[in-house]
């Protein structure tokens, strides 16, 4: 194990040399009573520079990144994105600017903000979009409030119910609960899609709406929309669109083309920031202009040349978020889209689909591929054939993969499929990369066959080898 930096203390060590301070200034301690003056020096780790150096790399080298390889974690798109965008967003004209500064003199960031939601309602098909909400979970969130806002502006108060698949994401239900809603699940249907005469059955005068990924989280596309949309709209309900996987159909297909009023997209997995690690990230809000007057506030205006913040706004759910949002985040999605143009935003839909399919069918003799069928960015497979092999779980091929080199991908979500192993290669890989995860793959496989041992047991190469995965969950030992 490595040593923590409190372990590698060398008292009188110092990671920095200025010459001594040459200004007359009384000492701190004198501005401070002396009953708050601490007794003991405070434990804060000594070293030289080179120590702390070499600390954090020898962790940075523990972390895998896709920087490191493919990291196909389904339903949370793992791409790559160009560094060019980080530097966009460094520059300091972003950067510098305070979010108290008046809008006339952040009229450049203002402007961006104003394009930004502008190619997001022709991306998405809707009329206007907030840019505040800081994940998908909280776009969901803000879209549930303004599903409510919209059922009580119009008096129709018995609506306390939110239809969602048992195919979703669990931030479908968790941010409908947040915002009151009684979460009824619908039922997939034996093709992974939703069960028509389910969503009929359910679909009542309480009901506020539905919240729908399309591709839903199995890859596959929900192709019976118009008549969702038409059972939900026809039972006074709206058609909510959970977009954080938005690059499964960008530039092919619209949300609001499909019926959905209302959709979020997460800008840190579609355009150009990376997921994970916490964050930051950017969940916008569009609607359909019957909508408009519900999103939060502060909403970008435009008039004449002049571009300013308005916050005349009657029926607006108020803020969701500090300021406008993660500012940064947002300079690099509209760097990565006008860097594509409308062009290749659908190249990098149609290669996340090309890809994804690929995987598919070069696996599908190795995996059993419960709907076999063409997918959008991602699939499912299972650990079915090696489980009745060698009882080799899903569990096990994913610690194997991390001897191979890879991020294991989503293991046991969706939860409808048993032993689910979920696999999203994303835009950015190229033929050669997904070759050599097929090869990863397959290898395992055989290995599941052969030797089934060495699958059961691993992982063999990393620092840390198998877990009580229980007991890290329940008793995390988080304190030194
Ligand atoms: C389908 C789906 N919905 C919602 C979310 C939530 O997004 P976030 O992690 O930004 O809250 C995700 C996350 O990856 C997702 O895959």
């Amino acid at each position: 194990m490595p040593k923590l930096l409190i372990e590698k203390n060398v008292p009188g060590s110092n990671a920095f040399a200025l010459p001594p301070c040459d200004l007359n200034m009384s000492p701190l301690e004198d501005s401070i009573p002396s009953q708050f003056l601490r007794q003991d020096a405070p434990r804060i780790p000594e070293l030289s520079e080179v120590e702390a150096v070499r600390h954090y790399t020898e962790l940075s080298h523990r972390a895998y990144g896709v920087d490191d390889g493919l990291y196909p974690l389904g339903s949370c798109t793992m791409k790559y994105n160009p560094k060019i965008n980080e530097w966009a967003a460094r520059l300091p004209g972003f950067a510098h600017v305070h979010p108290y500064q008046p809008a006339r003199t952040v009229q450049g960031c203002l402007q961006l903000m104003s394009e930004t939601e502008k190619m997001l309602c022709e991306i998405a098909g809707m009329d206007r979009f907030t840019l505040q909400p800081a994940a998908g979970a909280h776009g969901e969130m803000t879209g549930a409030m303004i599903i409510k806002a919209y059922h009580t502006h119009h008096q129709d108060h018995k609506r306390t119910k939110m239809l969602i698949p048992d195919s979703a994401h669990g931030t479908n239900p968790a941010t409908t609960n947040v915002v009151g809603y009684k979460v009824v699940e619908l039922k997939s249907n034996a093709d992974g899609l939703i069960d028509l005469d389910d969503l009929r059955a359910k679909m009542d005068d309480e009901v506020a709406g539905l919240m729908l990924t399309n591709p839903n989280t199995l890859g596959l596309f929900e192709k019976d929309i118009d008549e969702i949309a038409k059972i939900v709209h026809g039972g006074g309900g709206l058609l909510y669109y959970d977009g954080a996987n938005l690059n499964a159909i960008m530039g092919v297909a619209r949300p609001g083309d499909m019926g959905f009023d209302i959709v979020h997209v997460n800008l840190h997995k579609t355009f150009s920031t990376p997921h994970g690690g916490g964050g930051p990230g950017s969940g916008p809000v569009g609607v359909k202009a019957f909508l408009a007057d519900y999103l939060p506030m502060p909403l970008i205006k435009k008039e004449g040349e002049e571009y300013s913040l308005d916050y005349d706004r009657p029926l607006s759910i108020g803020r969701v978020r500090s300021f406008y949002g993660n500012f940064g985040v947002i300079v690099k999605a509209y760097a990565y889209i006008l860097a594509l143009g409308s062009e290749g935003i659908r190249d990098a839909c149609e290669q996340a689909v090309l890809n994804a399919n690929y995987l598919r069918i070069k696996l599908r003799d190795d995996y059993h591929i419960p709907f076999d069928r063409l997918c959008k960015h991602e699939f499912v497979a299972t650990s079915r054939k090696q489980m009745e092999e060698s009882h080799i779980s899903t569990l096990d091929i994913a610690k194997r993969l991390m001897d191979y080199g890879y991020h294991p991908p989503t293991v046991y979500f969706p939860l409808i499929v048993k032993e689910a192993l979920m696999v999203e290669p994303t835009e950015t890989e190229s033929r050669e990369r997904l070759d050599d995860f097929i090869a990863a793959m397959q290898n395992i496989a055989q290995e599941s066959r052969k030797t089934p041992d060495i699958v059961l047991s691993a992982p063999h190469s990393t620092v840390i080898k198998r877990i009580d995965e229980v007991q890290a969950a329940r008793n995390p030992i988080v304190r030194w």
